[in-house]
C-alpha cells in the first residue's frame, strides 16, 4: 500500500501534457466483460482530473459507461440514438459529469438496443458519428482533449461508426483463456476500416485488464500479447481490484470512488502514458 501511495504521489505531481488537436479513440473489443467500460471512463476520469477536456461517448444499448459516470439515462433520456438516428447534435445530448466539471457524457439509453438495425437502411450510416463529432468540434466541443468512445461487445454498425471518426483504437484485454481468440477478426476490421473508411485510423494502444500477476495463466498471457503487439501494449497493467467493480454501483469511476486504490493509480498511470504517447506521436508527426 506504501507503495501504491508513493506512486500515486507521483503521478500527482507529473505533468499531464494536453493533445494539440482532440484525439479520438475507440474502445472496443468484441468479446464482453474484458473491461471496455471499466477503462473508458476511468482513463476519461483520470485525463480530466489531470485539466484535460474530455467527453465520453456512451455507444452500447448497456448505458454501463453512462452509469458509472452518473449520468441519468432511462428510457427517453436525449442520448447518442438521437444523435445517430435524428440529427440531434452532440452538444445538445451531452451532460456534464457531476463529480468532474472537465468530463461530459454522451448517454445511451436502451433505446440503441435496435440501432444497429436500423442503421443498416440510413444513408451514410457509417458515418453518421463522424458527422455529428465533425460537427461538434467545430462549435461548442472546440476544446476538447479526448473522445473516448465505449463500444457494444460486437463489431456491427455502433463500432464502426466508432471507427470511422477515430484515430486510435484501444483494446482492453483481460488476461484469461480464449483473450487472443476473436482479436484476429478485431484488428481486420480495423485494417478493412483502415482501407475503405478511414485512413486515419490505427491501433494505438492495448490495456491488459484484471491482471492478476500470481497466476501462471495471466503472465503466459500478458507474454503473448507483449510478443504481438509489442509497441501498442501498456507496461502498466490494470490490477484485479474490487474497488474499481464497486465504483459503478455509486455512479463512479474509481478515480473518484477511490483515488487511492491501487486500481485507480494502475489508470492514472495508464492515462499518463496514453497522454505521453499521443504527444509524441503528434511530435513525430510535426517532424515528418
Ligand atoms: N480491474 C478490475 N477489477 C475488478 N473488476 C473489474 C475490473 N475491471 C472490470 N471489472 C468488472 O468486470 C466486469 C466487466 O467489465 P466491463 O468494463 O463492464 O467490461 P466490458 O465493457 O468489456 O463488457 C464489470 O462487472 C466490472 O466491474
Ligand atoms: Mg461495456
Amino acid at each position: 500500500m506504501i507503495e501504491t501511495e508513493r506512486k500515486r504521489q507521483t503521478l500527482e505531481a507529473a505533468d499531464f501534457p494536453r493533445p494539440p488537436h482532440t484525439r479520438i479513440i475507440t474502445v472496443t473489443n468484441q468479446k464482453g466483460g474484458v473491461g471496455k467500460t471499466t477503462t473508458s471512463v476511468n482513463v476519461a476520469a483520470a485525463l480530466a482530473s489531470r485539466g484535460a477536456n474530455v467527453l465520453v461517448i456512451d455507444a452500447d444499448p448497456q448505458g454501463n459507461a453512462s452509469t458509472a459516470l452518473g449520468i441519468p439515462h432511462h428510457a427517453g433520456t436525449p442520448s447518442i440514438y438521437d444523435v445517430l438516428l435524428d440529427d440531434e447534435p452532440l452538444s445538445k445530448v451531452a451532460q456534464r459529469c457531476p463529480d468532474i466539471k472537465t468530463l461530459w457524457c454522451v448517454p445511451a439509453t436502451i433505446d440503441l438496443a435496435g440501432a444497429d438495425i436500423e442503421l443498416v437502411s440510413v444513408v451514410r450510416r457509417e458515418f453518421r458519428l463522424d458527422t455529428a463529432i465533425k460537427e461538434l468540434l467545430e462549435g461548442a466541443g472546440r476544446n476538447l482533449d479526448y473522445i473516448i468512445i465505449d463500444c457494444p461487445p460486437s463489431l456491427g454498425l455502433l463500432t464502426l461508426n466508432a471507427m470511422v471518426v477515430s484515430t486510435e483504437v484501444m483494446i482492453p484485454i483481460q488476461c484469461e483463456y480464449y483473450a487472443l481468440e476473436g482479436l484476429t477478426q478485431l484488428i481486420k476490421t480495423v485494417e478493412m476500416v483502415k482501407k475503405h473508411l478511414n485512413p486515419g485510423i490505427h491501433v494505438s494502444t492495448i490495456v491488459l485488464t484484471m491482471y492478476d500477476a500470481r497466476t501462471n495463466l495471466a503472465r503466459e498471457v500478458a507474454s503473448e500479447v507483449r510478443t504481438h503487439f509489442p509497441e501498442q501494449t501498456l507496461e502498466q497493467t490494470i490490477p484485479r481490484s474490487v474497488r474499481v467493480s464497486e465504483a459503478p454501483s455509486f455512479g463512479q469511476t474509481v478515480m473518484t470512488y477511490d483515488a487511492h486504490s491501487t486500481g485507480a493509480v494502475a489508470y492514472l498511470a495508464v492515462a499518463k502514458d496514453i497522454a505521453e504517447r499521443g504527444l509524441a506521436k503528434a511530435t513525430q508527426g510535426g517532424q515528418s
